[in-house]
């Protein structure tokens, strides 16, 4: 049988046949899951990197091993504010301890995480939200979705990974920052939503110019070291596109589930079928697609397709899922004044609110919990 064990020695002796590591190169991270190893390389350079992975993919397919998926880095700076220009704030960031608990080469393996979240006992369903590119209401319908998850009952958690462009708290009205007990970040809790945010660790907003390597240490400091509870659902807002960001969802958390949002522009529609792509390659289950902004309903009542009609159900039908929700433009009706104002979160007796209470029964039934 295939096991990590027998991958790490493939990949041991046929990177030191290749003196590979003689040239400085290491790896760590290896997952494996069916007849796919992935892992990430460090310090390889670009000339060796295609024959590099060649020969991985020689070594291993003895093994069974049908895909290999190589993720080459530079070399990692020790400590995890390498390459922050910003680095999170020292009270209750996560990765506080990072020199200590930096990944080494070989070392830090997704499956060893001491986080009980991630166990597979847990009992948590991961969704990752997913979109091929920004704008298209991606953290909106995380939100929305989350709080709707919550108002049915559901223990329910947000990580808002999008570190270029976090955007959680604001949209829900969150401007406190969370406390450390027992060297644990306590998460933000609101609707019912335990949140936590990258913009909670950064000063004054300042954009983050992050290099790869932090994404996945970020992601893993998310799980490690903040006190999360309980929870059924954890829903991910992750950076757009299908870059590095999947693959290290695909290694922290391999039993993730996706849901991709488009509009319904048919152009939109075909950039988002390159992220189902992306999560079909790291075996991620796509629950389904939601189309956001599929129309506008005019004082009199009738539905305009602004955007254009079908982005949605295309879509799905690529990615083999069903087309879960359609949610119409327009902003929440809510107002500064009101106590606990959020201004992205449906009302629960909105329109909107209620298509979002559908989505989420949707979801809890193909969930099955
Ligand atoms: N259904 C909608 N109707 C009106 N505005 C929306 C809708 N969905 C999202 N928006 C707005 O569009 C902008 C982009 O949405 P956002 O959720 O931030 O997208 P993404 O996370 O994909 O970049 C935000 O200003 C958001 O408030
Ligand atoms: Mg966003």
């Amino acid at each position: 049988m295939l096991t990590r064990e027998k991958a790490i020695e493939a990949i041991e002796s046929a990177m030191a046949k290749q003196q590979y590591r003689a040239e400085g190169a290491s790896f760590r991270d290896v997952m494996v899951r069916n007849r796919q190893v992935s892992l990430t390389v460090l310090g390889a350079s670009a000339e060796v990197q295609p024959a590099l992975e060649a020969s991985l993919r020689e070594a291993l397919a003895p093994l069974g091993v049908e895909t290999v998926h190589c993720r080459f880095r530079d070399e990692e700076a020790p400590a995890a504010a390498g390459g922050a220009q910003s680095a999170p704030a020292e009270s209750a960031a996560p990765g506080g301890h990072a020199g200590a608990k930096a990944d080494g080469p070989v070392q830090g393996h997704g499956a060893d995480l001491a986080s009980p979240l991630l166990s597979s006992s847990s009992g948590t369903t991961f969704i990752a939200v997913a979109s091929g590119k920004g704008g298209v209401g991606k953290s909106t319908v995380t939100v929305n979705l989350a709080v709707a998850l919550a108002r049915k009952g559901k223990r329910v958690g947000i990580i808002d990974a999008d570190i270029y462009g976090f955007s959680v708290p604001d949209m829900m009205g969150i401007e406190e920052r969370p406390v450390v007990v027992n060297d644990r970040v306590i998460p933000i809790e609101r609707y019912g939503v335990k949140v936590i945010s990258m913009g909670f660790f950064v000063e004054d907003n300042s954009p983050i110019v992050w290099r790869g390597p932090m994404l996945g240490k970020m992601l893993r400091n998310f799980f490690q070291e903040i006190e999360w509870g309980e929870l059924d659902y954890m829903l991910l807002d992750l950076p757009p596109g299908t870059g590095d960001v999947a693959l290290d969802v695909h290694q922290i958390i391999p039993q993730s589930k996706e849901i991709i949002v488009t509009t319904p522009h048919a152009t939109a529609a075909f950039v988002a079928a390159r992220a189902g792509a992306m999560a079909i390659k790291t075996e991620h289950e796509i629950i389904g697609v939601v189309e956001n902004m599929s129309y506008f309903v005019s004082k009199s009542g009738e539905k305009e397709y602004v955007f254009g009609r079908g982005g949605g159900g295309k879509l799905a039908e690529t990615l083999h899922c069903d087309l879960l929700a359609q949610i119409p433009l327009g902003a929440p009706d809510n107002h500064p004044s009101e106590p606990d104002f959020s201004p992205s979160v449906y009302k629960v007796d909105s329109e909107t609110g209620s298509l979002y209470l559908e989505l989420a029964e949707g979801v809890i039934q193909r969930c099955g919990k």
